[in-house]
């Protein structure tokens, strides 16, 4: 590692590292809960819920997800059903179907041991090259740059880089970039003040639409802002289009039965892909006639038509029409699914609008 004063000799580009190393061991996040451990299962379950979700979501799931689960063994052996519960309200659910089998994977292949490489780390399921280089700099020191959106961002506006990112070849070049961007002879610590000065430098400074260059540790050597033109990175065209979807939600409630006290739901497993896979929610119809096609006609009258539930995904935008009808504990009729308590739903895998929806329920 150059130290900041010999560094002073160096191109503006070899700079950048022990310019970002300083400003994190002062200036960088330190107290994450997910931080000063090298262990590879807290490491990745860190990385992976992190993936598309803020840190302070992450901080209140993240202990309660290492409580039930400590160690790979642990999360290898739970039934899918719960850690589906203990991701819920985490969105992009394919990642907690990933997560079960990567720690099977760990188990079954590797003897409980998590690959010690970011190349051995890539063979497991989801986990891609930027969350394999985040483990293998954090835990064993590797010489390898992570390249998540934020330190795209981050590094093609350093390097004014004006490749589109919307294509291989440019997010490919932008990577070998990344990579010649590394400290020079990193202790392990020099790799983890590096990669986490990249994550914290895309979270906190180099801000997508406000970037708050005047804090940044790297403004000296970097060549948008010497340009002016921070604005004009990263170059992306593709943009995400949303496709609009209604979907009739049919709420079935009931008393318990057998003098149970209390209220439960009718609720269907949805299936193992497409969206809220594996996931507990009432049964979905495309359209109103078709829910009203699945009951019989006599109950038509008593459905009770609730006020919309609008609900972004990342390529749909959702608008739930949650339809209310209570019926006596006996009767049966329903479309595939079963009852579940109101007291146990915190045991069940729900989509965070469908849980929000049940308790927002009229009396
Ligand atoms: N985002 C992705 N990985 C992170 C980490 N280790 N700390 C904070 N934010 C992150």
């Amino acid at each position: 590692m150059v130290s900041v004063q010999e560094a002073g000799a160096l191109a503006p580009q070899a700079l950048f590292a022990p310019y970002l190393i300083t400003w994190q061991r002062h200036s960088g996040r330190s107290g994450l809960p997910w931080q000063h451990t090298r262990d590879p299962y807290r490491v990745w379950l860190s990385e992976v819920m992190l993936q598309q979700t803020q840190v302070s979501t992450v901080l209140t799931y993240y202990p309660r997800f290492l409580a039930r689960f400590p160690d790979v063994q642990a999360l290898a052996a739970a039934a899918p059903d719960e850690v589906m519960a203990l991701w819920a309200g985490l969105g992009y659910y394919s990642r907690a179907r990933n997560l079960h089998r990567c720690a099977q994977a760990v188990v079954q292949l590797h003897g409980g041991v998590f690959p010690a490489t970011a190349e051995g780390l890539q063979t497991l399921p989801g986990i891609g090259a930027s969350t394999a280089a985040a483990i293998a700099a954090f835990c064993h020191g590797e010489r390898i740059s992570i390249l998540d959106g934020n330190v795209r961002r981050v590094l093609s506006r350093l390097l004014a880089f004006d490749g589109d990112l919307a294509q291989t070849q440019p997010q490919r070049e932008l990577w070998a970039l990344a990579q010649s961007l590394l400290p020079v002879a990193p202790t392990l610590d020099d790799m983890t003040a590096y990669t986490q000065g990249l994550m914290d430098l895309g979270a906190t400074v180099c801000l997508r639409s406000k970037p708050l260059c005047p804090r940044c540790p790297v403004q000296s050597v970097c060549r948008a802002h010497a340009s002016d033109e921070v604005q004009r990175y990263p170059v992306k065209t593709r943009r995400l289009v949303r496709r609009f979807e209604s979907w009739w939600l049919l709420v079935l409630r009931s008393s318990n039965a057998d003098g149970k006290a209390g209220t439960r739901y009718w609720l269907q497993r949805r299936p193992d892909k497409g969206i809220w896979a594996e996931l507990y929610c009432p049964p979905v119809f495309a359209d109103e006639a078709t829910l009203l096609a699945a009951l019989p006609e006599v109950l038509h009258a008593q459905l009770q038509a609730l006020a919309p539930v609008a609900h972004s995904l990342t390529h749909r935008e959702l608008r739930l029409h949650p339809m209310l009808l209570e019926v006596a504990p006996q009767a049966d009729a329903w479309p595939a699914g079963q009852w579940v308590d109101e007291a146990d739903l915190a045991a069940y895998g729900l989509p965070a609008p469908v849980r929000l929806l049940l308790q927002a329920l009229p009396g």
